[in-house]
């Protein structure tokens, strides 16, 4: 394990101050000058701010401020007390990740503001302006009229300059898990809008949408607004006043409570972000959301290794086996896993997720009365945890754990502990948690203040015991997994499962190239790609994958993750040819080249393996066949690769022929050029390696 190598480079600050607001504002700009930040504060004193790229607005003025509980409202009467300016430069290093060597260069503006009110209360802000966008958040410094605070609405507001063309999900307080919608800002219509989905819980009280956000402005900028280092907080939607081209916080709420966020002074809210870019491209290659995280507090995390995974899942969602033993149908039987160990050792695949092991799934989903009912260290009957990772052990092969709590937190934290250490004794480094179902204790929301801090209290107390977690139905992801890197991978979009059950059909082809845009900015996805058996008619007549068995396999380099499941039945890989590319693809990277891409359309991603001169390539489309140009200038100079291309067969169409794949091998050089057809929903993955 290498330890965090932190190398700054400049650090140079200077000060001024001044009693009264100034007219033409304070001003900040990225390393190279293209954004622009000015803060100011108004006659009124509301303290406001705009960017702007290359000249032209991008916000613009735009208010601050709170609304509280048992106070006034902290966003007038301020008058600036000073204002400090610094630049930062340092490189650090991924303990895995998309690259290895992470650039985070800002320049940044901390506002000291003061009421001329009677209670003189005192709030800080600090602006961050990097080359591809901007961070910003609220301090409450320690003072004396206030000690505590009862946040009803955080009311930051993102005053847009037009119509612009937005990538949309629903501000839900409960999931992520919707489609995304494609329209002009003044056509967002969140509640009616809102994408059927068939789990147990959602809430969408406003016309708002989630974070990341992703718009595209008329003139051909990108625009991606989302948080970073959500700690102790609710998360933030934001509500859209269409009329006006107007977004506003509006944090995830509680029923029991009449505020939305509590917390003691001092404190500082999470960062508010906005990346902006010229390429969609540069969206997905932005390190802004990790780059205002705090540095691994972790340390050595050398127990965790990225790594590729089979496991007892699929075949739960198509109905072949079930979670709970009672079913008569068990999945997670000691004679099913070995027979996932076995084949993931014989195809170059390091682990097996192991789904409803453990007793309390007669109970889990519909029922009211959670809490108490799932056991997190007492196997069905059937199966022999200890037999299992012993054989594991002897196989190479490590077992995923599976915690479904079924939103039953109370149950969950009573049992960290001991089931926790139960995973340590056993050797087990990873946890795949779930949340399915409405939050017990009622009333709270799965992204509201409470469930905030249950989800980051796991990742804590988790790395204790030197456990990862791959959270589903978790909060969104805004970068702590620099902070906390045992955070590898969550869901928190509409995954793969969809299509195995969902009434509406599943995820159209289109969605891919819509979430690499938009959720995949916050960070890595546990998709579960690799679903080979595309129409599943002998399990479900009336769903299926909506894309080529060729995208199936660019997914393994589009969608990042350091935990990649290869998905489907074994059965279902056994004797086909395409299997090579899941043994062969690389899932801890060095280097990410994002080489086109335009969002709802096609992407096209080029990764280097660490550790290795291999590189995989990996593109989708829509439901739009395409040709793309792909120049391998990106690969060493020097060297000569064997290429072996899956790409879309000549007739391939993700519904009326999905599995026509072809597979050829040729050499690839830094100056070769090829062309490439995406058939509709299809896409094409490339492995290259050095020529022996
Ligand atoms: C929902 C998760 O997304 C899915 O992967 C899992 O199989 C079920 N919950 C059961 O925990
Ligand atoms: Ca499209």
């Amino acid at each position: 394990m290498k330890t965090l190598k932190i190398t700054i480079f400049v650090i140079s600050i200077f000060l001024f101050s001044c009693s009264k607001g100034n007219k033409l504002g304070t001003k900040i700009a990225s390393p190279n000058k293209a954004i622009e930040v000015v803060f100011n504060v108004t006659e009124k004193g509301e303290a406001t701010y705009t960017v702007s790229f290359k000249n032209n607005e991008v916000i613009k003025t735009s208010t601050l401020g709170f609304n509280l509980k048992g106070a006034p409202s902290l966003k007038r009467d301020f008058k600036l007390i000073n204002t400090k300016k610094s630049s930062f430069n340092e490189v650090w290093e991924m303990p895995w990740g998309e690259q290895t060597k992470v650039k985070n260069n800002y320049n940044q503006l901390k506002i000291k503001l003061q009421e001329t009110s009677e209670l003189k209360r005192k709030l800080n802000l600090t602006f961050r302006v990097y080359n591809d966008g901007i961070g910003f958040r609220y301090e409450f410094p320690q003072q004396k009229n206030i000690s505590e605070v009862f946040i009803t609405e955080e009311k930051t507001t993102f005053n847009l300059t037009d119509d612009h063309k937005v990538w949309w999900i629903p501000g839900d307080w409960d999931i992520y898990e919707h489609l995304y919608n494609t329209t002009l800002f003044s056509k967002i219509d969140a509640k009616s809008k809102a994408n059927r989905h068939d789990l147990a819980q959602t809430s969408i009280p406003e016309n708002a949408v989630n974070t990341p956000v992703t718009m595209k402005t008329k003139s051909g900028l990108y625009l991606s607004f989302h948080e970073a280092s959500l700690v102790n907080y609710s998360g933030m939607t934001l509500k859209v006043d269409t009329v006006n081209f107007t977004m506003t916080s509006n944090l995830v709420g509680s029923n029991n409570l009449d505020y939305k966020v509590k917390r003691t002074i001092p404190f500082h809210t999470p960062w508010r972000t906005i990346q902006i870019v010229e390429k969609a491209s540069d969206l997905i290659a932005s390190n802004l959301i990790v780059n205002l995280n705090e540095p691994n507090k972790l340390e050595d995390i050398s127990w965790f290794r990225p790594t590729k995974y089979t496991g007892i899942w699929w075949e739960m969602h198509l109905g072949k086996s079930y979670w709970d033993m009672a079913s008569g149908k068990h999945g997670a039987t000691t004679k099913n896993a070995k027979a996932f160990i076995d084949f993931s050792a014989k195809n170059n695949i390091g682990a097996v997720l192991v789904e409803g092991w453990n007793t309390g799934w007669e109970h889990w989903i519909g029922f009211e009365d959670r809490e108490g009912v799932f056991d997190f260290v007492t196997p069905y009957s059937d199966y022999d945890l200890q037999e299992v990772v012993r054989y594991g052990k002897e196989k190479g092969v490590e077992i995923i754990m599976h915690h479904e709590t079924s939103a039953a937190t109370e149950t969950y934290e009573k049992q960290q502990d001991t089931a926790y250490a139960l995973m340590k004794s056993l050797g087990i480094h990873v946890v795949k948690t779930g949340y399915v179902g409405k939050i017990l204790p009622k009333g709270e929301y799965h992204h509201g203040q409470y469930m905030v801090n249950q989800y980051n209290n796991a990742v804590k107390k988790a790395a204790k015991y030197q456990i990862a977690i791959n959270a589903h139905e978790p909060i969104k992801a805004t970068g702590l997994r620099r902070t906390y890197p045992n955070t590898i991978s969550r869901e928190g979009l509409r995954g793969q499962e969809f299509n195995a059950w969902s009434s509406d059909g599943g995820n159209p082809p289109e969605h891919l190239t819509i979430v690499a845009f938009t959720r995949m900015l916050a960070g890595p996805i546990d998709y579960t790609p690799g679903i080979f058996d595309i129409k599943f008619d002998s399990w479900k007549k009336d769903n299926q994958v909506n894309t080529t068995i060729a995208q199936q396999l660019a997914l393994y380099v589009v969608i990042y993750s350091p935990v990649q499941m290869a998905a489907d039945l074994i059965e279902n890989y056994e004797g086909n040819s395409a299997l090579q590319f899941i043994r062969d693809v690389g899932v801890d990277w060095q280097q990410t080249n994002v080489l086109n891409g335009e969002v709802g359309d096609f992407v096209t991603i080029a990764r280097k393996e660490r550790n290795s001169e291999n590189w995989f390539v990996g593109g989708i489309t829509d439901e739009n066949s395409r040709r793309m140009n792909i120049n391998f200038d990106f690969l060493s100079k020097n060297i000569v690769y064997n290429a072996t291309i899956y790409e879309d067969g000549k007739d391939a169409h993700w519904d009326k022929n999905p599995t026509a794949i072809n597979i050829r091998k040729i050499e690839i050089s830094s100056q070769s050029k090829i062309n490439i057809k995406l058939a509709p929903g299809g896409g094409f993955a490339i492995s290259l390696k050095p020529k022996k």
